[in-house]
């Protein structure tokens, strides 16, 4: 899929006292806006048009849209997000959303769903559950998915410690390969794909992005560079780490259809 939209929005004076589990000390507010220009630029540089929305003071964690929308080129499903403090962060994406789409879904009810627990994988989604997502959540987007065509599968994360969203642990590369942390590639059901599994000590780059023909990687991570590269992907390294301490990876920073 050729990718020609992305929505980001800038973090704010608030971001550092957002939501995390990470043990990486609080995000430099001014390293972080200049990763984020640097992020928004690659996005730019490979063929995307981005809008950047403005601050949420409101709302630490919302500089990490990508868990508030699933979207597709010609629809769009608003979440209900797992963790309270970001659950009215969703309706704040419906007007930038309607500027784009004319069929918007939402999830309901006490259904929860982040976006970051949401992996595309070509035609099908894999769709994790977590603390975050809820199987009510997870069945809500799949009926909206094979809606438009799409298959779905559930794949429950909940016993793996330390793993806040399915895509902090597999991203799908193209090519049929999927980039994995090792502690759910021992899991991962399928054999048709092409594993990648990055070492323990680096289980953050799980988390890459590809966009267009490049493989967005974050800095920092030697052997997962060096995996990527040998299996034939063109990565383009960046410095995400003030997002890492708030539990927040490449992926997280955009949304892209
Ligand atoms: N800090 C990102 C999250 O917990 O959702």
């Amino acid at each position: 899929m050729k990718f020609t939209h992305a929505i980001t929005r800038k973090p704010g004076n608030s971001f550092p006292y957002g939501i995390t589990t990470a043990a990486l000390g609080k995000p430099d507010l001014e390293l972080a806006l200049t990763q984020h220009n640097q992020y928004c630029s690659a996005l730019v540089q490979l063929g995307l048009q981005v809008d950047v929305l403005p601050v949420l003071e409101l709302f630490p964690d919302s500089v990490f849209v990508e868990d508030v929308a699933i979207v597709e080129p010609d629809f769009a499903v608003l979440t209900r997000p797992g963790a309270i403090p970001r659950r009215d962060e969703a309706q704040e994406m419906l007007p930038v959303l309607q500027k784009y789409y004319k069929r918007i879904y939402q999830i309901e009810g006490n259904a929860t769903l982040d976006g970051g627990d949401i992996c595309k994988a070509d035609d099908i989604y894999y769709i994790g559950l977590s603390a975050r997502t809820n199987l009510e959540g997870a069945q809500q987007l799949a009926s909206i998915l094979n809606y438009f065509g799409y298959r779905s599968e559930l794949i429950d994360i909940r016993r793996l410690q330390g793993i806040l969203h399915l895509k902090s642990a597999v991203n799908y590369l193209g090519e049929e390969t999927l980039l994995l942390d090792p502690r759910l590639a021992a899991q991962w059901p399928f054999s048709g794909y092409r594993k990648l599994v990055v070492p323990l000590e680096e289980a953050y780059s799980a988390n890459c992005l590809r966009l267009n023909e490049v493989l967005l990687v974050p800095f920092g991570f030697p052997h997962t560079l060096e995996l990527v590269t040998n299996a034939g992907f063109d990565a383009l390294l960046l410095d995400v780490s003030e997002y890492r301490k708030m539990d927040g990876g490449l992926s997280c920073l955009s949304l892209r259809w």
